[in-house]
């Protein structure tokens, strides 16, 4: 096993933030990591690294799952299984299935991190959830070693939520996921609005999936920070889901408030929104900041510690519960 000791994270997280790992192994292939997660060590995993905020060094061996690799496994005249392995880079898989001609998660393009952690939180953007096309994933057990299938229904998506958040926390470590997509009759949507606006900006009328694409590219670079550029992990929180009563309260007081209708009893406030009124948004507290195009996204400078970003995120929370009477939740793990 080649184990490097004191190794610093700052390139294996989208935040940049300049933790070190106490011992640290990048894992190539299957049988490598059996033997690592068999060697009973304690284990933290590390996929893209663009779903946490790292708040100190650890104190364990990091396991860096970086197993490649994209195959067709089954196909008929209307759809197609592919299988990416776990550390395949999500945004180059999806160009990859454009290019074959394989539609569904072309509203998912550019979205920063690897193929094994998109359905741990289940990423979506622009109306479209992994769950929409994910088959099924491959895990290895932990305590058993043994390589497990989860079935779509098994993964319990939810949104920005799973299995492997919830009962199965660090139980299991995704080593490749199934995607059912289509070869014709794509079903683009483009319902969301700002697709819309982009397509029609560029008078397409019937767009590809290549369009759709290009269009949620340019949306994503005008609002999302590149983390190659500025450290950030996406939406730093969930949009809160809220009772409609606590909704018809908060909206008596702040007339403006967007929604979504979640369910007859449940609504979907944008936290950015709230977030933008609480007055936070473009604000920078020394290297940790709220990022000046999404409220929802914080972004670190350049030296913003773990710690920095965590009491930013918190001053936030209390500022928009205070405001609205409206908790809201941390998207990305905190560690
Ligand atoms: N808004 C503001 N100010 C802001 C940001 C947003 O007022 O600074 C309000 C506006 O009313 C806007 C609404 O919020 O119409 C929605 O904003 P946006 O379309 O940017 O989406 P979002 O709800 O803020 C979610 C996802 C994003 C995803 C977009 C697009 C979550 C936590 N975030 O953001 O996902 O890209 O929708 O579908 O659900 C991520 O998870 O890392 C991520 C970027």
């Amino acid at each position: 096993m080649n184990i490097i000791q004191n190794q610093s994270l700052k390139n294996y997280n989208t935040f940049g933030i300049d933790a070190k790992a106490k011992e640290f192994i990048a894992v190539n292939a299957i049988d490598s990591l059996i033997e690592v997660v068999g060697s009973k060590k304690d284990l933290f995993i590390l996929g893209g690294g663009s779903n946490m905020l790292l708040t100190q060094d650890i104190q364990k061996l990091v396991v860096h799952v970086n197993l490649k690799g994209r195959a067709i496994i089954e196909e008929n005249e209307d759809f197609v299984i592919v299988k990416a392995q776990a550390g395949e880079n999500w945004h180059e898989f999806v160009l990859w299935c454009i290019d074959q001609g394989f539609g569904g998660i072309e509203n998912l393009s550019l979205i920063p991190g690897n193929v094994g952690t998109t359905p741990i939180q289940n990423i979506g953007a622009y109306g479209v959830e992994i769950k929409d096309t994910l088959f099924s994933c491959e895990a290895l057990n932990r305590k058993t070693l043994q390589i497990e299938t989860f079935t779509n229904a098994q993964c319990q998506f939810d949104y920005r939520e799973s299995v492997f958040k919830n009962e199965l926390k660090e139980q299991y470590i995704i080593t490749a996921v199934l995607f059912q997509l289509t070869k014709k009759n794509h079903a683009v949507s483009t319902t969301y609005g700002a697709i819309e606006t982009e397509l029609s900006k560029q008078n397409i009328q019937n767009p590809t999936l290549k369009d759709v694409s290009n269009a949620v590219i340019a949306i994503r670079q005008s609002k999302l920070p590149d983390p190659k550029e500025l450290g950030n992990s996406g939406s730093f929180f969930k949009n809160p889901i809220i009772s409609k009563e606590a909704y018809e309260k908060a909206k008596a007081l702040h007339p403006d408030m967007p929604h979504y209708v979640v369910s007859e009893n449940s609504v979907k406030v944008p936290a950015g929104w709230l977030i933008e009124q609480a007055g936070f948004k473009g604000k920078r507290f020394g290297d940790a900041g709220v990022h000046k195009n999404q409220a929802l996204v914080l972004v670190n400078y350049g030296t913003a510690t773990g710690s920095e970003v965590v009491a930013l995120s918190q001053l936030i929370q209390q500022t928009i519960l205070a405001q609205f009477g409206i908790a809201i939740e941390a998207e990305v793990n905190i560690i």
